[in-house]
């Protein structure tokens, strides 16, 4: 007999939080002007959950991911790395790279090796700035470097590989720190496509072999197919979620909106613009569904006084 635990999706499945924000607001400041990148932004991933990130140029997920990471601090709001306690965007600088060995590793479009140094030798200089212990550091190095396909590799430096085994290495220096997430900024990138599926695959691998959840902004189908979950991101909001097989260009067809900790729901640009960008609705329950009509008089009432 099937059990009822069966017929619950991924979501409810996997209770335990990896990885939590809270109403996250960045401003950066320069000079006289003012971008409020992130504008109260919470999401909780959960352990083995596979999301990605999507959204337009410059609605701030590069931003979100480096708070996340512990990279950069938010203006204010919160994260939380799975059972850490501590809240850490007031952690040190010295206590996060501590902790983030334990919970988070970090991939970057153009993550690069020290060159004059070979594989094996920068990941094991990511232990010893992770402070793990060499026994372990042993332990996890071979099952590492085999894991991600490169323990033929091992003694070459960076300018004797090919942009995958450049790729591949970066991951497993995160990876020998045992992370519980890794969060990646279009880690494909720059690479062509027959690379980029390879290293989608080591991701996909990393993620179900090693119950690694994975957080990665993207922008590109290829990789947005993949996910569990897929977080659309729009002007320092999320705006909606969307479950799996999307299509990038068409995301009306699959989003459902997201309500915020405050109960807020944005409603997307492209409506506004379709219905005149109203500024004012009536709102109304009808047979369970919730109705905004626009409201235009004001505007026209002055138009005609003008
Ligand atoms: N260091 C900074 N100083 C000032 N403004 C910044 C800084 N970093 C980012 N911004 C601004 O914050 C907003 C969000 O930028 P962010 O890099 O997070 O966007 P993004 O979604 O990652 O874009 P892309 O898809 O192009 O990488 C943009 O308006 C950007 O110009
Ligand atoms: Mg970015």
């Amino acid at each position: 007999m099937i059990s009822s635990n069966n017929k619950l999706d991924s979501r409810e499945r996997r209770n335990k939080v990896v990885l939590l924000a809270e109403d996250l607001i960045k401003i950066y400041r320069t000079g006289e002007s003012e971008t409020q990148a992130l504008r109260g932004v919470s999401l909780k991933v959960h352990e083995g959950e596979k999301v990605f990130l999507i959204g337009p140029s410059g609605s701030g997920k590069t931003t979100l991911v480096n708070i996340l990471a512990g990279i950069d601090k938010p203006t204010s709001g919160k994260v939380f790395w799975e059972d850490l306690r501590e809240d850490i965007t007031r952690s040190s600088h010295e206590a996060i790279i501590k902790n983030r060995r334990n919970y988070v590793g970090v991939i970057f479009q153009d993550s690069k090796l020290i060159p004059h140094l070979t594989v094996e030798e920068n990941i094991r200089l990511t232990a010893h700035y992770a402070n793990l212990d060499s026994d372990e550091t042993e332990k996890r190095l071979e099952f590492i470097l085999k894991f991600m396909g490169i323990w033929e590799k091992r003694n070459k430096k960076q300018n004797k590989l090919s942009g995958g085994e450049q790729k591949r290495a970066a991951i497993a220096s995160t990876l020998i720190t045992n992370p519980r997430i890794i969060i990646g900024d279009e880690p494909t990138g720059n690479l062509d496509i027959v690379t980029s599926n390879k290293i989608l695959d080591l991701l996909d691998k990393i993620n179900v072999e090693l119950n690694v959840a994975l957080l990665i902004v993207t922008h590109s189908q290829l990789v947005a197919q993949r996910a569990d979950r897929i977080i659309e991101f729009s002007d320092g909001v999320i705006l909606a979620q969307h479950s799996k097989n999307i299509q990038l260009r068409e995301l009306k067809r699959t989003r459902e909106l997201e309500m915020d900790r405050q109960n807020r729901i944005h409603i997307p640009q492209s409506i506004l613009e379709e219905l005149n960008n109203p500024k004012h609705f009536t709102i109304n329950l009808e047979n369970k569904k919730i109705v905004l009509r626009p409201i235009y008089q004001q505007e026209d009432e002055r138009e005609n006084i003008g």
